[in-house]
């Protein structure tokens, strides 16, 4: 199977969480970014061929994932919801930029026909997106070199499928709290310590106040 080379990159803070709370959007602790820790997300946006996010994330922050605070071009805005449930004054369906959205068999024809009005929808996996099958997919599109900018949701689901390549981190340097905080992978976890990914740290330097991480992630060994 062919994939795109797929890098998770994330703002969390000190205790690893995504946001100040479960249902509220990012964009409230991203105020606290520095200008050079913004151009660097930027920077990275520029130099790949999609850009993913999950669809709760559309759905709380509705992102533009545009690039905006560097030069270069627009990538694809590519969004799995299994059910087509994207609402349709988001911004990523506006012109800014192409955009993909991913769903299932299952979804419901008339928003799947609501959403194909303003941009491309592909179906991968019959109840829910087929996050493999979507890979290939995105890969023939064209798209070889995918950045995720998560939830924590999608980032589990991509980790536990092996579909990632790297994650880089722009550390907010607060601490948030709170158990039913997002953090940067959800889900279920892994179960043993046979299971649990490894991570080789590749770099790490500042920007503006923030510290930047960067790991490639070892499936094997
Ligand atoms: N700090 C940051 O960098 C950052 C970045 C992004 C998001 N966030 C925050 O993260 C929170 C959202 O995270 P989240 O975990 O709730 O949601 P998420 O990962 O953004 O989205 C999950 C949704 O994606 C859709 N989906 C479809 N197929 C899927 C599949 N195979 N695997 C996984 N997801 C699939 C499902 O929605 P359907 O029901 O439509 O199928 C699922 O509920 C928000 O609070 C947001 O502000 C923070």
């Amino acid at each position: 199977m062919n994939r795109p080379y797929t890098i998770i990159v994330s703002e969390v803070t000190i205790d690893g969480k995504l946001t100040l709370k479960r249902g509220v959007s990012s964009k409230e602790i991203m105020k606290f970014m520095d200008e050079e820790a913004t151009r660097y997300l930027h920077q990275l946006r520029a130099k790949v061929d999609g850009i993913m996010v999950g669809a709760e994330t559309i759905r709380t922050d509705n992102p533009f994932l545009t690039v905006r605070y560097a030069e270069g071009n627009n990538p694809t805005r590519i969004v799995p919801t299994s059910k087509a449930d994207i609402p349709l004054d988001s911004n990523i369906l506006e012109k800014h930029a192409p955009t993909i959205i991913v769903t299932s068999e299952n979804a419901p024809e008339e928003k799947v026909k609501a959403l194909e009005e303003k941009v491309e929808v592909i179906k991968c996996g019959a109840n829910e997106v087929d996050l493999i099958k979507m890979m290939d997919v995105l890969y023939e599109k064209g798209i070889k070199k995918l950045m995720v900018e998560g939830g924590s949701t999608l980032n589990w689901n991509l980790l536990r499928l092996g579909l990632v390549d790297e994650i880089r981190l722009i550390h907010m340097p607060f601490i948030v709290g709170g158990e039913d905080t997002p953090t940067l992978v959800g889900g279920e976890g892994f179960q043993s310590l046979d299971e649990i990914l490894k991570a080789k740290l590749r770099a790490h330097f500042l920007r503006g106040s923030h510290l930047i991480t960067e790991w490639e992630i070892k499936y094997e060994d």
